[in-house]
Order: C-alpha cells, then sequence, then structure tokens
C-alpha cells in the first residue's frame, strides 16, 4: 500500500500519532523535498524523490513515470510511506502521484493519513478566528467547495448544482466508528447530521 502522510507545517511535534506510526511501520519512506525529509527524520530515514518545477511536459511525464515505477518495486516489500508538508490532499505532490499511479499502476491500493494543513495552522500562529465561510486560494480558479454543517445536503446540492458544481461527496462523522461516506449522488440523503459535510467539485 502507499501511504500519503501529512507532516504538518514545519515542526516535528506537529505531526500525528498516526503520522509517527505509519513513518516507523513502513518498509520504505519517500518525501519531496529536504524540508519534508527534516520533519521525519526523528521517526524514519526517508529518501527524496524529486519533482522538478519544469514546464517540460514529457521530461515531467518521464520523471513522474520513474517515481511510480521506484514506489511500485518498494510496495512489493510492504508498506510505502510518501510524506508530505501539511496535509497530503491539500495542494501536493501526493494527488499528481496518485493521477500517475492510477493510470500505469491502478492496482495499487492508496491511503492518506490527515495532517495538520498550513491552512489551520495559519489560524494557530496568528490568532485568527474564522467563522464564517472563507475562500482559500493559489491563484487558480476555484472549483471546489466544502460546505459543513450539512443538515440538508440535498438542498445543498440543488444550491450548488446551480451555481455549476456537479460532483457531490457527503460524509458523517468521519474518522470515527459512525463514519458515512457517500459518493453516488443519488444516495445522498434528505437529512444529515451536523457533524457532516457535503464537498462539491465543478
Ligand atoms: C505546495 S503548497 C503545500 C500545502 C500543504 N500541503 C498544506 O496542507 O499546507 C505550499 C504552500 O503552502 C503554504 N505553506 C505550507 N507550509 C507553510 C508554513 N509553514 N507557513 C506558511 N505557509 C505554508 C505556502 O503558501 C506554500 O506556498
Amino acid at each position: 500500500m502507499l501511504i500519503g502522510v501529512g507532516l504538518g507545517p514545519g515542526d516535528p511535534e506537529l505531526l500525528t500519532l498516526k503520522a509517527v506510526n505509519v513513518l516507523k511501520n513502513s518498509a520504505k519512506v519517500y518525501v519531496p523535498g529536504r524540508l519534508a525529509k527534516e520533519l521525519v527524520a526523528p521517526y524514519a530515514e526517508a529518501e527524496i524523490l524529486d519533482f522538478p518545477m519544469t514546464r517540460d511536459l514529457d521530461a515531467l511525464n518521464t520523471l513522474w513515470k520513474e517515481n511510480a515505477d521506484k514506489l511500485v518495486e518498494e510496495s512489493k516489500k510492504g508498506d510505502v510511506a510518501f510524506g508530505l508538508i501539511g496535509d497530503p490532499n491539500f495542494f501536493s505532490t501526493f494527488s499528481h502521484l496518485k493521477r500517475i499511479m492510477r493510470k500505469y499502476y491502478p492496482d495499487v491500493e492508496f491511503a492518506t493519513v490527515p495532517g495538520i494543513s498550513s491552512i489551520t495552522s495559519f489560524a494557530a500562529r496568528t490568532d485568527v478566528a474564522v467563522d464564517t465561510s472563507f475562500e482559500v486560494t493559489d491563484g487558480s480558479e476555484i472549483e471546489h467547495k466544502i460546505h459543513l454543517k450539512a443538515r440538508h445536503p440535498r438542498k445543498i446540492m440543488e444550491k450548488l448544482e446551480a451555481e455549476g458544481y456537479n460532483e457531490f461527496i457527503f460524509s458523517e462523522w468521519l474518522f470515527s466508528e459512525k463514519e458515512v461516506i457517500i459518493k453516488e449522488k443519488e444516495k445522498i440523503p434528505e437529512e444529515g447530521n451536523y457533524f457532516s459535510i457535503i464537498y462539491a467539485k465543478k
């Protein structure tokens, strides 16, 4: 299995217990750069996988494929962890890696250990409280929406459809024993619990 592990914003104490356990118990740990390697260092020896910042698509694809080959070879020996700054699913190399792996090695299984993202770290460090809707941008177009407190999921979906969103995921009680995740639009219920989220994508 290939496990994306969130390493938090930059302090080796801001990794979760789960992240530390996965790093300690993986057959191999990869990271995309030096900062990530340093964050992993108290728990495991990590190898840097090269992900160059180039716009040459052919060169990029060749390198990504080489990296995918390497990961697959290692995953035959046991779990392979890939440590990422912040959270693996937010603006991260992990998403690209998953895309490439699914293309060339669709049988490889994935898991993600969430990390403390720069988005929440920022608020903690600067004493900013966000209690109304907010936007996170890197300058690209907005294509995702995360709607908290999804007590009336279908109503929310209808509104989002009018805004051009067409893919939805409903979830409740994530990471708990009562966890619910529904990815089929037709199965999303009328009523939700307070601890629920609707995710929408354009
Ligand atoms: C490629 S994104 C990685 C985001 C990361 N996956 C996360 O969940 O925070 C890199 C950007 O995240 C932000 N970032 C990450 N760590 C940060 C930190 N410790 N302090 C401030 N910004 C940070 C910066 O805006 C940086 O340009």
